[in-house]
């Protein structure tokens, strides 16, 4: 693992939403909140921040399930990052978090992951797109159901043709998926959106204005990633399959945020035992003491 620092990114990870195709699992309870397999949803989108490189990551979610996840999460000094918190007051879409992060992002190139997608492969992919600190980066993903998704269409040169949102006739088969690299142009782009037919501020007008100054890259994710969102009852439950199997097989977990840190050298041995104490014997906390010992072989 490659452990150069990216300097001078902000994270934003967007956990808030109404959740209602998960109803009535969601009505009392955040979608973020909800364990995919063993941790809370919130915790893969966190690890893939932190495994590019990103420190200081702000969490924006409802007034009600803030309190909840800031609990879960703390400052995070346990794990060598920075969190703050935000309140989005109504989902209305998910461009409205550069006008609530603007003052967190000031003058910083920024990278949005949402809440409930879960990146599992080879992370030298995004520590590669945050060498790029001018325009914005989204990626391409194939997938088999590309009108639930907003879908890019590419040249031969690999550079974007269109981006359209839910298409009913999809021009390619590469859906967007939930992670994207700003400069700090995208809050004044965010100001000057116009709210959507549905009444949200929508992120593909953002990588459209990004495509229109002709400053939207494209990178393609190879088929040997994963990337899976999380917001239906399926789709919930083939997540929580996918890291179940993947877990099992190798005896290593996908999205430990404390071995992340470990990793990472964002945290010491000592730091890690400590976290792996507060965890007690649940199998989490079992599993970062087998880390520390593996390590030190
Ligand atoms: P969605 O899954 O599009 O919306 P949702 O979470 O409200 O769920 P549903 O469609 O079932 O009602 O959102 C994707 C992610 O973005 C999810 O993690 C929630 C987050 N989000 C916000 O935090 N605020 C918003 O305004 C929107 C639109 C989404």
């Amino acid at each position: 693992m490659r452990r150069e620092r990216v300097m001078g990114w902000k994270g934003i990870v967007l956990a808030g939403g109404a959740g209602t195709r998960l109803h009535p699992v969601t009505l009392a309870t955040s979608k973020q909140l909800l364990p995919i397999y063993n941790k809370p949803m919130i915790y893969y989108p966190i690890s893939t921040l932190m495994l590019g490189g990103i420190r200081d990551i702000l969490i924006v979610s409802t007034p009600t399930d803030l309190p909840r996840i800031r609990e879960l999460l703390g400052d995070g000094h346990t794990i060598g990052v920075r969190f703050s918190y935000a309140e989005q007051a109504e989902p209305r879409g998910i461009a409205q978090v550069f006008l609530i992060g603007a003052d967190f992002i000031g003058n910083d190139p920024v990278c949005l992951i949402l809440g409930d997608n879960l990146f599992y492969g080879d992370t030298e992919f995004l520590r590669r797109t945050l060498s790029h600190k001018q325009g914005a980066t989204v990626f391409g993903y194939p997938v088999k159901d590309p009108q639930r998704y907003g879908v890019v269409e590419i040249d031969r040169d690999g550079r974007a043709v269109t981006i359209e949102e839910k298409p009913a006739n999809p021009r390619s088969h590469y859906a967007v998926p939930g992670l994207y690299c700003y400069d700090p142009e995208v809050v004044d782009i965010a100001r000057g959106l116009r709210p959507s037919a549905r009444n949200e501020l929508e992120i593909t007008d953002v990588n459209l204005a990004y495509l229109a100054r002709n400053a939207l890259r494209v990178n393609l994710l190879t088929r040997g990633m994963a990337w899976l969102d999380a917001g239906t009852p399926e789709s919930l439950l083939e997540a929580g399959n996918f890291v179940a199997t993947i877990e099992h097989r190798q005896g290593l977990q996908i999205g430990c945020l404390e071995e992340v840190a470990y990793r990472m050298e964002y945290i010491d041995a000592h730091q890690l035992e400590r976290n792996a104490a507060m965890l007690g014997k649940s199998d989490y906390g079992q599993y970062l003491l087998q880390v520390l010992e593996t390590s030190m072989v």
